[in-house]
């Protein structure tokens, strides 16, 4: 089959299933399906045995990651738990802490693997908009001369930080987080999952806005489309030992270049259309700002993610229900907290009439 051929036979199959689907999927950018252009990169990919490192696809991806953000090496993992989970483990001894946001994605959905598999114990900081800053890092920092009390293993950051609405750490808080790291000698991860997005939002390259991150990992599978995969990058060293904890954990694939053939255009060609993504989220939630049911700040509305309260005892799960018969499905994240997260699969027409939907129904909901 010719490359045209198998595009056309893959945009057809996307287009069914799309309609089997029917609905506006506003639940988060997870939901995305590979492109046509992914799918036939899929087909048509030169695979080998990448526990031998011999699958030329899967050794493409991996360059180009370790390129585009100025390292020496990185690694492809099946998901963005497993390279979070690697890197906590890759940077701390057992007993120490990991320094994170109280919201962070390592704490509340990385089913206690910090404490499981690093044997680490999460230091939690509240912080506004899920931004830490140095200061508030710096103030829960072990003393070394403390024998008996736990040490900090590692400091981990969240950018864009997802349960805090899709927020962006801007970069001068990241050089200060950098410099104090450094003085203190501690390492730095970063949690990076839509880390294109925080880039888009700013303005900057992720290499710029990941350059003092000891460890960065990122997700193809969220708004940059790719079916499966996230990648963990960093200097050769540490991705060499990356490979020996991703083998532990069961993360050792095979035939992975059929999968490492859609995070290549994922990587080369969706980040440039993630700023679509921010404006529908900034329509959606103009939509909703100014109702009287509505508690939302607009300006935490900042890539990609809408995250808004429900007041006068509004229950956000019979919102959802409300929503999910018109079609348009939304997540309920707290008993009165909605989060709607834009991507490639819902379009601007799609987000107007899921804002008008959300409208009626927020008005409609009794308490
Ligand atoms: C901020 C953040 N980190 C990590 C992950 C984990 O990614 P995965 O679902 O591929 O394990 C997610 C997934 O939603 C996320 O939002």
């Amino acid at each position: 089959m010719t490359t045209e051929s198998a595009e056309q036979e893959a945009a057809t199959a996307q287009e069914q299933a799309g309609s089997a689907i029917g609905a506006i999927d506003l639940r988060s950018d997870t939901v995305t399906r590979p492109t046509p252009a992914m799918r036939a990169a899929m087909a048509a990919a030169d695979v080998g045995d990448d526990v031998y490192g011999e699958d030329p696809t899967v050794n493409r991806l991996e360059a180009r990651a370790a390129a585009i953000f100025g390292r020496e090496a990185a690694i492809f993992v099946p998901t963005g738990s497993m390279g979070n989970q690697i890197a906590i483990r890759l940077h701390t001894q057992p007993g120490q802490e990991v320094i994170c946001e109280a919201r962070a994605h390592i704490v509340d959905w990385e089913m206690a693997m910090v404490s499981a598999f690093a044997g680490c114990m999460p230091r939690t900081i509240h912080a506004e908009r899920g931004v830490l800053t140095w200061a508030q890092i710096r103030e829960k920092l072990a003393p070394a001369h403390l024998y008996y009390r736990a040490q900090t293993g590692l400091i981990e950051i969240e950018n864009t930080h997802n349960m805090a609405g899709g927020t962006v750490t801007p970069l001068e808080v990241l050089h200060e987080i950098w410099a104090g790291a450094r003085d203190a000698g501690l390492p730095v991860h970063l949690d990076g999952a839509r880390v294109f997005n925080a880039a888009a939002a700013l303005g900057v390259g992720v290499r710029e806005l990941t350059e003092g991150f000891d460890t960065v990992m990122f997700c193809l599978s969220k708004g940059l489309c790719a079916p499966v995969g996230s990648m963990l990058v960093g200097s050769r060293e540490t991705i060499g030992r990356a490979r020996r904890y991703r083998k532990a954990l069961g993360g050792g694939m095979r035939q992975a270049g059929i999968l490492a053939a859609a995070g290549l255009i994922a990587l080369e060609e969706m980040p440039q259309r993630l700023a679509e993504d921010h404006a529908n989220a900034r329509l959606l939630a103009e939509a909703v700002a100014e109702m009287k049911q509505v508690e939302m700040d607009l300006s935490a509305v900042q890539t990609n993610i809408v995250l808004f309260g429900l007041r006068n005892g509004i229950a956000a799960g019979n919102v959802v229900d409300r929503l999910q018969k018109r079609g348009v499905r939304a997540s309920a994240v707290g008993p009165q907290a909605i989060r709607l997260v834009t991507h490639h699969d819902v379009d601007r027409a799609a987000c107007v009439q899921a804002a008008t939907a959300l409208q009626e129904e927020i008005a409609r909901t009794p308490a």
